[in-house]
């Protein structure tokens, strides 16, 4: 990992490779405290689920993935119009039908139920950017795409950081 970004770091400081080491050096020790607040405690707030719903929930997680996983393909082909279609059928409001979401939301505490609405909303919300990308097709309406697309795996991430359900 280092070579590749003293590669990037040290090419603006040619002539001057102290700084360089020294920005390297640098982010070297900021790899290893992110690595070690990554392996330190976990302090995620565990719910617990009848066994049902947990498997039930993390069946709807793998589909999730496997959702975000093709609109990157799509996206990156710039096939919009079927990325609205999937991200409203399998992610958006339309979806929580799907997920039986009004039948897990009661297990839940309040601020992960509102974290679930967020990435339906976000996943609607990606709906319409990339409907309307697909008259627009410019660079512009790929960045807005793009940029709806992060809105919903923030809220994966949210939700992931802060609940655990076993
Ligand atoms: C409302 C909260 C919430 C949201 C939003 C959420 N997740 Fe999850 N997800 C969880 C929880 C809780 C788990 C179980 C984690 C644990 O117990 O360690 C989980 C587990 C998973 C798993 C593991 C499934 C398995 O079989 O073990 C995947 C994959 C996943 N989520 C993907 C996603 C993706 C992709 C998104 C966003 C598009 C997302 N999740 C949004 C709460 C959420």
């Amino acid at each position: 990992m280092l070579p590749l970004y003293s590669q990037s770091i040290c090419r603006p400081y040619i002539g001057t490779p102290l700084r360089c080491v020294r920005s390297v050096l640098r982010l070297g020790i900021l790899a290893a405290m992110a690595v070690a607040t990554v392996a330190a405690g976990d302090d995620r707030e565990l719910v617990k689920l009848p066994e049902p719903m947990q498997a039930h929930m993390l069946g709807n997680m793998r589909d999730h993935l496997a959702t975000l996983n093709e609109l990157l393909k799509l996206v990156a082909k710039e096939e919009y119009k079927p990325a609205a279609e999937l991200a409203e059928a399998r992610l958006g409001m339309s979806s929580l039908g799907l997920h039986g979401a009004a039948h897990m939301a009661p297990f839940m505490p309040q601020p992960m139920q509102e974290m679930g609405t967020g990435m339906h909303h976000a996943a609607s919300r990606f709906a319409l950017v990339a409907t309307d990308a697909d008259v627009e097709r410019s660079k512009a309406s790929l960045q807005q795409v793009t940029a709806a697309l992060q809105e919903v795996t923030a809220t994966c991430v949210a939700c992931h950081s802060a609940y655990r359900i076993h």
